[in-house]
């Protein structure tokens, strides 16, 4: 089923998860005891089908109308637990309350990943941990790309040096697959 998915999406350009980020992504959900997880970015629904096929409870915001269209179909498909809810949403103007969550995996508009961590980190349980993808950005280079890009390499940074100081978390970084984060509340 996933690999399914998975050649849909690299038939048809949909950035997923990497092969290594989705390895590391169930080591953390085995390892913390992940059951409820809010995802933002739904694409076409493999990282998220993937976490339910882990036991996972999840809740995924995607706002792109082909997206919502081709998830829904996958979900329809191959969730038979029905383990997964589809918020078809922008997750920056999303105004309805949520449940807290074991996990926020954040993997959406990468110059927005501040917004959706002080956004979202509100539902995150005392012991729950917020996962982000992208960090290196395929590995691009700020003197080998376009302004645009070369502007969401800054942002991307800014967002890094942004959890290394935050004063309520502790963040690790690991150099798997695109760059990935796993950030835990401080001990009071
Ligand atoms: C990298 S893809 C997600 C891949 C997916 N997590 C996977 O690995 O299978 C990013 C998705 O986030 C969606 N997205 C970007 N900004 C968003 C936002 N503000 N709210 C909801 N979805 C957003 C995009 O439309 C895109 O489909």
């Amino acid at each position: 089923m996933l690999s399914r998915i998975k050649e849909y999406a690299l038939k048809n350009n949909v950035p997923i998860i990497t092969d290594a980020g989705l390895l590391f992504l169930k080591a953390a959900i085995i390892d913390y005891q992940i059951k409820d997880v809010l995802e933002i970015g739904t694409a076409v629904g493999y990282s998220a089908l993937a976490m339910a096929s882990y036991g996972c409870s999840v809740d995924t915001f995607e706002r792109d109308e082909d997206m919502i269209h081709q998830a829904q179909i996958h979900f329809d498909l191959f969730d038979n637990q029905k383990s997964i809810r589809l918020i078809p949403f922008d997750a920056l103007t999303y105004d309805q309350e949520l449940k807290t969550y074991d996990l926020i995996f954040i993997d959406a508009a990468k110059a927005q990943y501040k917004n959706f961590f002080e956004k979202y980190t509100k539902y995150l349980k005392e012991d729950g941990i917020v996962i982000c993808d992208n960090l290196k950005f395929h590995d691009l280079k700020p003197e080998n790309v376009n302004r645009h890009t070369r502007q969401l390499l800054r942002k991307i940074d800014t967002f890094k040096n942004y959890l290394t100081m935050h004063s309520d978390f502790n963040t690790t970084f690991f150099d798997v697959g695109d760059g990935m984060s796993i950030s835990q509340r401080k001990m009071k």
